[in-house]
């Protein structure tokens, strides 16, 4: 049998952030010691007001580890952080927190032990779930087009698209923006036994697009992921604008 990833077509923004909780939230209640690795941006924003909403009418996270994908270099507290958005975004909003939380740290001055600090994390912690987003270029994480599909979790350097998202993202000047991040390499995102791939919006046509259709190919490192059969891409209606009805039949 041919592995491939799964993809799930819905209608707009909402309709994947239902998606994507219905399978964590379906994680959470099944597994002993669930253990989910969150992405940030604007892609899960969505998926965390019902993952909060989720948690404050009783679903259950006391046995469940949370970590995330990433983290920009810079001072913790900045706006953009990972740090700055999942306390923002989740765990402030909570009222119960989960068995234990795990973040990068970006302002470690020796980065080389901050990755090996955390792989140690992510060795301890194999993980149920990665959520992801798709960069308008394809990258996935800070896998940046280039990177090689075996990478393992190094510090990155964005490409000047993802710095404009970045800015787009939290408001900000070119000059405060953030331009590197330790990010998991395809290595350990692929390692989750679910990854789930959040795709909305006309700017990501494209990508989704050389996702779907394209060469397998470092140009598009989202390319990393099509013959996972453990990937699971939930696409709104925008963002396959650009695909082929018969790519689209295919996720029916
Ligand atoms: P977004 O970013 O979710 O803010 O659109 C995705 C990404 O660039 O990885």
């Amino acid at each position: 049998m041919i592995k491939k990833m799964k993809t799930i077509f819905v209608r707009n923004y909402e309709e994947m952030s239902e998606k994507g909780y219905e399978i964590i939230k379906d994680v959470i209640e099944t597994k002993e010691q669930p253990v989910i690795s969150m992405t940030t941006g604007g892609s899960p924003r969505g998926l965390f007001t019902l993952l909060v909403e989720g948690v404050n009418n009783g679903l259950d996270i006391s046995n469940t580890v949370m970590m995330n994908l990433d983290e920009y270099i810079g001072p913790k507290n900045a706006v953009y952080t990972v740090n700055t958005f999942m306390y923002e975004n989740f765990y402030n909003k909570i009222n119960t927190q989960p068995k234990e939380i795990f973040l990068i740290n970006g302002e470690a001055d020796n980065k080389e032990e901050e990755i090996n600090r955390y792989k140690e994390v992510l060795n301890a912690y194999p993980r149920d779930v990665q959520v992801l987003g798709l960069g308008t270029n394809g990258h996935i994480g800070a896998n940046e087009p280039g990177t090689p599909f075996d990478s393992t979790i190094f510090l990155a350097e964005h490409d000047d698209s993802t710095i404009e998202s970045t800015m787009r993202e939290y408001n900000i000047e070119r000059d405060e923006a953030p331009t590197e991040m330790i990010t998991l390499g395809f290595t350990e995102i692929l390692e989750a036994e679910k990854v789930i791939l959040l795709v909305s919006g006309k700017r990501k046509s494209e990508a989704v697009k050389n996702l779907l259709e394209g060469e397998v190919s470092t140009d598009c490192p989202a390319t990393a992921l099509r013959d996972k059969d453990n990937v699971i891409v939930i696409i709104d209606e925008e963002a396959a604008s650009l695909l082929d009805e018969k790519t689209k039949n295919r996720g029916k």
